[in-house]
């Protein structure tokens, strides 16, 4: 079965065809810029664009930076406060006349990495955290998913942690890896009081330079890099969209 998987990121919207059953991807990743700002109008233009590209025709799953509920967007921390509300997964099914199903991006692209990922077989609480413009989570018992944790808002130095210790901020602060991974140790050691997680897998495009920053991170949890790295959104938002979401 074949999905269009779409992941809505802060500084770029992707997408590839899915063979759900695998986790394959049929087709390249494409991606366009997210536009600035980043309004609802703009965004679903975006996406509507970037199926078009595919000359798409069937079934959409999308994974969105924010709480999602029943496909309506429930917070914005990291988006245009307009979001606020808005029910996606009627928005782009009424611009595209296909079936468009919208989940939180963090939670798209745990589901990913259950199934077919890093997490394979892992019964025990199994954390997977996405480092990208903020802080994305999604946590699995048993393999099954608890919907929109959203531990880049925790409170942290009297901020949200995902402005502290986010891929992006590392970038925008010019921080040393090193320096960096410290903030995550310091977010990590909290969650993992939280939780007690066996196993946390770290996503987001950083992953790919996990060399950078892995042998600087202490946890006690096994700790491991993504293996869809930052294609997990768009594998998992298709399953999610198919119904394949669970072991
Ligand atoms: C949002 C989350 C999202 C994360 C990663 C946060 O700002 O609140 O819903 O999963 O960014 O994109």
């Amino acid at each position: 079965m074949e999905i269009l998987g779409i992941d809505v990121g802060g500084s770029s919207i992707k997408g590839a065809v899915v063979e759900v059953v695998s986790g394959e991807l049929l087709s390249e990743t494409r991606h366009i810029e997210t536009p600035q700002p980043a309004t609802p109008v703009a965004v679903v233009n975006t996406i509507c664009e970037l199926t078009k590209s595919f000359a798409w025709h069937g079934a959409v799953g999308c994974g969105f930076p924010a709480v999602v509920q029943n496909g309506i967007v429930k917070t914005a921390a990291n988006i245009d406060a307009d979001w606020l509300g808005v029910n996606l997964s009627q928005l782009l099914q009424g611009e595209m006349s296909l079936s468009c199903t919208v989940i939180n991006d963090a939670d798209a692209a745990g589901i990913a990495e259950m199934q077919f990922g890093a997490g394979v077989g892992r019964m025990g609480t199994v954390l997977v955290l996405t480092l990208g413009t903020g802080i994305g989570s999604a946590l699995f018992c048993r393999g099954e998913l608890m919907p929109n944790l959203e531990l880049g808002s925790m409170a942290f130095r009297g901020a949200p942690v995902e402005h502290y210790a986010s891929a992006a901020v590392r970038k925008n602060e010019n921080l040393s890896w090193q320096v960096w991974a410290g903030r995550l140790n310091e977010f990590l050691s909290r969650v993992e009081r939280l939780f007690s997680p066996e196993l946390i897998i770290i996503g987001g495009g950083v992953s790919t330079q996990h060399e950078n920053f892995f042998p600087h991170l202490t946890a006690q949890a096994e700790l491991v890099p993504a293996q869809f790295y930052n294609r997990a959104g768009i594998v998992g938002a298709a399953m999610f969209a198919a119904g394949r979401d669970h072991n």
